[in-house]
């Protein structure tokens, strides 16, 4: 089979076609023909060892998986001796985690894993995309900032991916969506959810006469000795990234960060099932910024690298 591999840290040219050996799913496990893939800030950090720290992950000198992604969407083509409730033919998606390995023709993961039937209602591309922002926007807006009707949200990186779930996420639970994002996006948020459009080129939020009950920092990058000024005494401050925000999560009830590569695969696929059904329901669309070939995955990597992505950057590896 074919697959998007790398074997040493760089550009994103440093990601190129390779064949390996197509895998057959151990008892367990199922065969998935990987119909679409996310490309994400995790595999852009990856492939190009930066931060160092990542390098604790990946490698030290080299990377230690050579194929990316972790979120996929497509058809079980065979199934591992002892499955149960998996056949040939369902169509499934869901999320690997450290294991990575997405950016391929072909998968296998445990029938146990984080998955998820796949709707006929919803593309694989639109899965992954709910792999990739939406599973990670749900815990932090549901479990973190018990978003209740009436509460005050804003989400920061509106238009990203985590960002852009969040938005809607928060406007589905009933909440008043302040979406912070630049110019060339606010119309996009906006048609999300949010009730009120901040341009960051133009407004420091955290500078505002405004309070907000939970600001949701989808880009991590505000952190929360600044966003404490804008919360309400109770209020609390989400960040999907560590930076400065470590310190005071250990010290403060009123910041939190999460991972979701660090939730238990039991507790993803509810979550999964849930967000494919919001988004059969059209209470959640799946924002795709663009598609790729697998022959064009440096490419797509390209694309994450700009830090200016709207929504999910998808790999299309049967094409
Ligand atoms: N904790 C976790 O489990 C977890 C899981 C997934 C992702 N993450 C992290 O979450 C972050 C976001 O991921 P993502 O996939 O949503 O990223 P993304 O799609 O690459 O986000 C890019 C968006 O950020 C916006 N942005 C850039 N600079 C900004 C600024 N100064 N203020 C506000 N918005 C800004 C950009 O909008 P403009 O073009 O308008 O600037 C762009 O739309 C990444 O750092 C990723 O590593 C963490």
């Amino acid at each position: 089979m074919r697959a998007a591999i790398y074997e040493r840290y760089g550009a994103p040219d440093v990601v190129h076609l390779a064949g390996r050996a197509k895998p057959t799913p151990a008892a367990g496990e199922v065969l998935v023909r990987v119909d679409a893939a996310s490309v994400g800030a995790s595999d852009n950090a990856a492939r190009s060892g930066e931060p160092g720290l990542v390098r604790l992950f990946s490698g030290i000198r080299s990377p230690r998986l050579p194929v990316l992604g972790s979120e996929y969407a497509g058809e079980i083509v065979a199934v591992g001796s002892g499955v149960t409730g998996l056949e040939v033919g369902d169509r499934v998606y869901g999320a690997t985690g450290a294991a990575l390995g997405c950016h391929a023709e072909h998968i296998t993961v445990r029938a146990d894993s984080a998955l998820a039937s796949l709707p006929p209602e919803v593309t694989p591309s639109q899965a992954v995309a709910l792999a990739d922002g939406a599973m990670t926007a749900l815990p932090f807006l549901r479990d973190h900032g018990r978003v209740r009707p009436g509460m005050r949200v804003l989400v920061n990186g509106a238009s990203g991916s985590v960002g852009a779930a969040g938005v809607q996420l928060a406007h589905l639970g009933g909440a008043h969506v302040t979406a912070v994002t630049s110019t060339p996006n606010l119309d996009l948020v906006r048609g999300l959810g949010a009730d009120e459009a901040i341009d960051y080129t133009a407004v420091d939020f955290t500078t505002s006469a405004e309070q907000w009950d939970i600001i949701f920092d989808a880009v991590g990058i505000v952190g929360f000795a600044r966003a404490r000024h804008v919360l309400t005494p109770h209020g609390r401050y989400l960040s999907t990234v560590p930076g400065s925000t470590l310190f005071h999560t250990l010290v403060s009830r009123r910041a939190k960060i999460a991972f979701t590569g660090l939730r238990k695969d039991a507790a993803k696929r509810p979550d999964l099932a849930e967000l494919a059904g919001l988004a059969v329901a059209g209470d959640l669309v799946p924002l795709i910024d663009s598609e790729y070939s697998l022959a064009d995955a440096a490419a797509a990597h390209a694309r994450v690298a700009t830090g200016r992505k709207r929504g999910t950057v998808v790999l299309r590896p049967q094409e």
